[in-house]
């Protein structure tokens, strides 16, 4: 341990500026869904290049037919692990801009916490990472691991371009341990490890009904009304009880393992204060089903928007020519998102009237996740969170997405260590985003430690 205390040291030394540079990595709008933002998008994979180079790694920019993909590596350590940590340094579009309490790109500080876009998703938990190893750089300590990192800017629109990549690089991306830092803890305080991801299939659709708006008056009642089609075809999907609706939809779902219901059952659940992080009157699902059953283990079908007609003031009165709908279907192992989709399609295709015309339109997929609970890496990762956090973590599953978790199994045969620094009051997607800056500086200590328990596990 005592090896570790220059290093240590360090990492308390420098706090105040470690606060500095995540400030500026959160003023880059990097939104990666916005093509209006690609050059900052750009600025914003160089700035996390040049303070891998800064950390002591050899870095290099992919371009992508997408957004840029940053790479660095030191590997001088022989004989030992190669851990890999990947994150994404793309951020979810800020909007609705007006109930933000301030700019989402100029961040605040109030009390512990920094809010901005991207604070806790992802960019201040990534960044703890690079931090520890120029913690070691910095203090003149060798790595005591071989160390990759892949810092993505496309993981909120589902690591369109990743996949290639990983396949493309296989040999340079090989390692024994995958460290992400993109969940969140159980709660305030209670430090958490993720074995469990959900997958997500999200499709749009288009009901396509007259050439153009008619009138409601001179042509209601005579031809379909695609605004009430599709409502009449979303409300298919789901039966009152929060059952989805597809058949087929259920046929791969694994069930909850005994092992993880004892468990769950263990943790300090609190349902009231999860009810007062939504804002909502009271919680609803599926019925005979746990809340974190419902949230972790069970698939959903929901509408993310819906759109066409009339939207303006006042009232308009026409039949409207198409209207639409976005829906995401989160997953679970074992249900595939390519036969969801196909599912998804041909059920609706199926129920369609007559009179309107579909378009169904495949937006992203990921894959449902659980990587092993139990392994010399998790047992690490408990160790290095007991030290770094003070408190030993908990095993959760997460309802969140990321893609490339299935992809790093299946692509690279590494299971990954999912470790996460947010908070679930965090309002990750949400005006208001932030992250704890305790947790900030804890979560770099424990990177620190993280590196050094690895090499021995
Ligand atoms: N960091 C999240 C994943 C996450 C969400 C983990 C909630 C834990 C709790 C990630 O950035 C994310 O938002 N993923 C997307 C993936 C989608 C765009 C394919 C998601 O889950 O919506
Ligand atoms: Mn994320
Ligand atoms: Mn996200």
């Amino acid at each position: 341990m005592s090896a570790l205390s220059p290093v240590l040291d360090r990492v308390e030394s420098q706090r105040d500026r470690y606060v500095t540079e995540l400030l500026e990595f959160l003023r880059i709008p990097s939104v990666s869904a916005d093509s209006r933002r690609k050059t900052e998008v750009e600025r914003c994979a160089r700035f996390v290049a040049d303070k891998l180079q800064a950390a002591g790694l050899e870095t290099r920019v992919f371009p992508t037919a997408g957004h840029p993909i940053v790479y660095g590596e030191r590997l001088e350590a022989p004989g030992r692990p190669t851990v890999l940590v990947y994150g994404h340094y793309d951020v979810q579009p800020p909007d609705p801009l007006p109930l933000w309490k301030s700019d989402p790109f100029d961040p605040r500080i109030e009390g512990e916490n920094v809010f901005a876009r991207g604070a806790a998703d992802d960019k201040g938990q990534v960044y703890t990472h690079v931090k520890a190893v120029e913690a070691y750089h910095h203090a003149g300590v060798p790595l005591p691991v071989n160390v990759k990192f892949l810092i993505e800017g496309e993981e909120e629109i589902s690591s369109v371009h990743l996949d290639g990549f990983l396949r493309a690089e296989r040999g340079r991306l090989a390692c024994d341990h995958v460290v992400i830092s993109d969940t969140d803890q159980f709660a305030p305080g209670i430090p958490a490890i993720t074995y469990g991801l959900r997958g997500i299939c999200y499709m749009e659709v288009h009901v396509i009904g007259p050439a153009k708006d008619l009138h409601s008056g001179s042509f209601g009642g005579t031809v379909a009304n695609p605004a009430n089609v599709l409502a009449a075809l979303l409300a298919s999907m789901k039966d009152p009880q929060g059952r989805v609706l597809l058949p087929g939809f259920y046929d791969d779902v694994r069930p909850v393992a005994d092992w993880e219901r004892a468990m769950w059952a263990t943790l300090p659940f609190d349902e009231s204060e999860y009810l007062a992080l939504t804002g909502s009157p009271c919680l609803v699902g599926e019925a005979g089903r746990t809340t974190l059953e419902r949230r972790w283990a069970r698939p959903t079908l929901d509408v993310n928007g819906i759109f066409g007609g009339y939207e303006g003031e006042g009232s308009k009165t026409v039949i409207p020519s198409w209207a639409g709908a976005k829906v995401s279907m989160r997953l679970v192992p074992d249900q595939d998102p390519a036969k969801t989709a196909t599912l998804f399609e041909k059920t609706l295709a199926e129920r369609c009237p007559s009179g309107v015309r579909l378009r169904v339109i495949h937006h992203s997929g990921g894959k449902p996740v659980i990587v092993a609970a139990d392994s010399p890496g998790i047992r690490a990762s408990r160790r290095a969170i007991a030290k770094g956090f003070g408190r030993e973590p908990v095993l959760i599953r997460t309802g969140g997405s990321i893609p490339v978790v299935g992809s790093f199994k299946e692509i690279l045969g590494t299971d990954s260590l999912l470790l996460g620094w947010g908070r679930p009051d965090d309002n990750c997607h949400s005006p208001n985003e932030k992250f704890n800056l305790g947790d900030y500086q804890k979560a770099i200590r424990t990177s620190v430690l993280l590196l050094q328990e690895l090499a021995e596990a």
